[in-house]
């Protein structure tokens, strides 16, 4: 092939180019902010329940710091974190039966901010006065804490997805499980959210970095896979709106014959289903776990799941594991402490989603086919930010308690033999 094309030749320099600003509405998460104001409109998991032990917790979530603290009721509260004496970091306080007690002149403070007690006050100024800690409300749901950031009195039903629901998965223990550490699944932590979450509906980036870059991780559906310029061939991928969101199909036939299928969906804003990247082999693996990508703040995300862990005669099963537990050796990214070069020739999730900036720059990117989930997802969200600013709830807020139950989700690996997969027709990756 000749490269007579001059536009193909024309060298764009490097020389003075511009970095525009990373577009804030889909990324920044502060108060006020658009994207900001949506995420406040869902119950958002701030640490699991047994991290909520007889010492209080600080917090960060959405750019807001928060003190998490359970009293001896076992009613959990989420309080601002400065004192409303003066200032204290209620971090530093002391959790009783009725509150938790500053620290420093011993204000105690009910779950739901009240201020109890003053004991270095006169009777005459505590009458007067009538003092509230800024307060969130709490529910526990699943082994995790979750708070209401959004405007008193709009909280939705916290709704139980299929996965979760013990009528629909029958015996399983829900419990709450940081199973990436204080990082997101893949072990990233120093960027948006969005990049990571973003992540969920990128399978070619299973191919071509969990495969053919840094060799097999553990994903049996990709085995085989190597010449990476094909990548395209490798697999039938599509991407479709569910009802709670985006899912991708992605359809592969094995060396024996049979045909794989694997759906991973975001549940929006910032939920999300990965189904077990140690496929069993099963016809149909449901996604184990319901996770969620948190932003602490605009540069930081970690990730936090219901896990549905399945019981063995009443008890829960001990070989088993979180389909995405990806705590082992077999991931590169799973050592924590990697040195550069190692980093360098088997980049994992981290590597390569920290490196798009702390904040990817849209502006820069040439979107093609294989974003087509990417892009779907920015539009769903765009659209939820609309129908805020109507005034409308957005998309997954439940108002209908029959309706928050056994939601149906759309993730699971499945494998289906040639002629069951024939007998769906080209669209088997939407219909298995
Ligand atoms: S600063 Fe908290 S009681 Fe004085
Ligand atoms: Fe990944």
């Amino acid at each position: 092939m000749t490269h007579n094309n001059t536009w193909r030749n024309a060298m764009q320099s490097a020389y003075g180019h511009q970095t525009p600003p990373a577009a804030s509405e889909l990324t920044s998460v502060e108060p006020g902010s658009p994207m900001g104001e949506l995420l406040r409109r869902y119950w958002q998991p701030v640490c699991t329940s047994d991290e909520l032990t007889d010492r209080p917790r600080k917090e960060k979530l959405l750019c807001e710091e928060i003190v998490l603290f359970r009293d001896g009721a076992g009613k959990v509260g989420a309080l601002q974190p400065h004192c409303s004496h003066r200032g204290t970091s209620l971090e530093w306080g002391r959790v009783e039966d009725r509150g938790l007690r500053c620290c420093f002149h011993g204000w105690l403070y009910d779950t739901d901010g009240r201020c109890l007690e003053m004991p270095c006050e006169t009777e005459e100024f505590r009458e007067r006065m009538n003092v509230w800690q800024p307060a969130y409300p709490t529910l526990e749901f699943g082994g995790l804490v979750f708070i209401y950031m959004g405007p008193p009195g709009t909280e939705p039903i916290f709704p139980i997805y299929d996965i979760i629901d013990q009528n629909v998965v029958g015996e399983v223990e829900l419990r709450g499980m940081r199973l990436w550490g204080d990082q997101g699944i893949g072990y990233v932590k120093d960027c948006n959210w969005l990049q990571h979450y973003e992540n969920v509906v990128d399978p070619w980036h299973l191919i071509m970095l969990h495969q053919v870059i840094s060799g097999n991780q553990g994903h049996n559906m990709l085995e085989g896979l190597t010449a990476g310029t094909m990548a395209r061939d490798m697999a039938k991928i599509d991407f479709e709106k569910t009802p709670l969101g985006v899912r991708f199909n992605m359809v592969r036939e094995l060396p024996n014959g049979n045909y794989f299928i694997r759906h991973a969906e975001c549940i929006l804003p910032n939920a999300f289903l990965v189904p077990a990247v140690y496929d069993s082999g099963a016809r149909k693996t449901r996604a184990t776990e319901l996770s969620w990508t948190v932003p602490v703040d605009n540069e930081h995300v970690r990730g936090i799941s219901i896990v549905a862990w399945p019981l063995e005669g009443g008890v829960p099963k001990a070989d088993w594991r979180p389909g995405t537990d990806i705590s082992d050796a077999v991931r590169p990214g799973a050592a924590l402490e990697r040195s550069y070069e190692e980093r360098q020739r088997k980049p994992d999730d981290r590597e390569a989603q920290e490196g798009q900036r702390t904040t990817a720059v849209h502006a820069l990117e040439n979107l093609g086919t294989s974003d087509t989930g990417v892009v779907l997802l920015r539009r769903m969200l765009r659209d939820q930010l609309k129908r805020l600013e109507q005034g409308l709830d957005p998309l997954n807020v439940v108002r209908d308690k029959d309706a928050a139950r056994g939601i149906p989700t759309g993730t699971w690996n499945a494998v289906l033999t040639s002629d069951e997969a024939a007998a769906l027709g080209p669209n088997v990756g939407r219909l298995a």
